[in-house]
């Protein structure tokens, strides 16, 4: 197929049938498989649709070398400086200085400015220093995902609507994902709440944290508890939290890839362990019918090479 550019090849990701990885009879549990985006992540589509949004009013012109500033982990990072490496803007990034170094080599290929932040200042230095670098550079444009409707919504415009087009009659009964800004579990969680009111949309917290009560701690799993509560989470679709470790995270990273060659990245490790304490819960029960659990693949296993001994 020819299209006319990589932005037409976002979204529309695979889903997995990983049942086998947890082996529990009547239980099927899903992935679906962001890693096979543009770029890698699902937030590519963030990503472009904030850019869009803001051309549309009017705060970016395209072709103009204007500048964009974002804080991010990297993978919003690399969405925004793909589409505007084809739309013709500027990008500076701030980066955690202990998030992944291949994601900074990969950002690097795009010409784009990183300024690192002192992760020991907290989960949010990112998006403190940010907020300097903005006031010292009015003339930046800070896309601001955690603040930016643009975000949950192109997940209920495209993600959503291509999981309820997978599942058709299929029910949901859990919704796993890990909590970044929260764009994902509430563009997906408020769409799955209307079609399937059973479902319970679960969030995935590093332990330690409790973002329901505003407490976070400085820990390893990239992209989740980013230190605040995003203005775009919706908590009210969230029903319960559940806390895994690094070591949970990453011991699921390397099974994944082990045992189903998922090839995904920590977060979506963090996800399977927290799936997996599902299956702890519902052991032993009585189940009258099949469980259907979906949750996310948002990155590469590649990313994080650093990570393994
Ligand atoms: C690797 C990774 N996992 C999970 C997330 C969480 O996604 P969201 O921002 O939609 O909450 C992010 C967000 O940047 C991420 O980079």
């Amino acid at each position: 197929m020819i299209y006319p550019s990589m932005l037409e090849l976002v979204g529309n990701t695979p889903v997995i049938e990983i049942s086998k990885f947890f082996g529990v009879p009547g239980i099927r549990v899903y992935m679906k498989m962001e890693t096979f985006n543009p770029g890698g992540s699902h937030k590519i589509r963030p990503g472009t649709n904030m850019i869009l949004a803001a051309e549309r009013e009017g705060i970016l012109k395209r072709n103009t070398e204007q500048t964009i500033l974002e804080p991010t982990g990297g993978n919003t990072g690399l969405g925004i400086a793909m589409t505007a490496a084809i739309l013709g803007y500027r990008v500076v990034l701030v980066i955690p200085d202990n998030y992944s170094p291949d994601k900074q080599k990969k950002l690097k290929l795009f010409g784009v400015e990183i300024i690192l932040s002192d992760s020991s200042r907290g989960g949010n230095s990112h998006g403190e220093l940010a907020m300097e670098i903005q006031l010292e550079n009015p003339d930046y444009v800070m896309l601001n995902q955690g603040q930016n409707p643009a975000n949950p919504e192109i997940h209920r415009q495209t993600t959503a609507p291509e999981i309820l087009r997978d599942f058709r009659d299929l029910s949901i009964d859990y919704f796993v994902g890990g909590i970044g800004t929260g764009g994902h579990i509430t563009g997906i969680g408020e769409v799955l709440k209307q079609e399937y009111p059973q479902v319970q949309i679960v969030g995935v917290q590093p332990y330690g944290c409790d973002l329901l009560d505003n407490k976070f701690v400085l820990h390893q799993i990239q992209g989740l508890a980013v230190g605040v509560i995003p203005k775009v989470l919706n908590l009210e679709i969230i029903d319960r939290m559940i806390d895994v470790t690094y070591e949970e995270s990453l011991a699921m990273m390397v099974a994944a890839t082990r045992q189903e060659a998922l090839l995904v990245g920590l977060s979506s490790g963090a996800n399977l362990a927290a799936v997996s304490k599902i299956f702890e819960e519902l052991r032993g029960k009585q189940l009258d019918k099949p469980i259907h659990i979906l949750t996310m693949a948002y990155d590469s296993v590649f990313d994080y090479l650093d990570l393994l001994k």
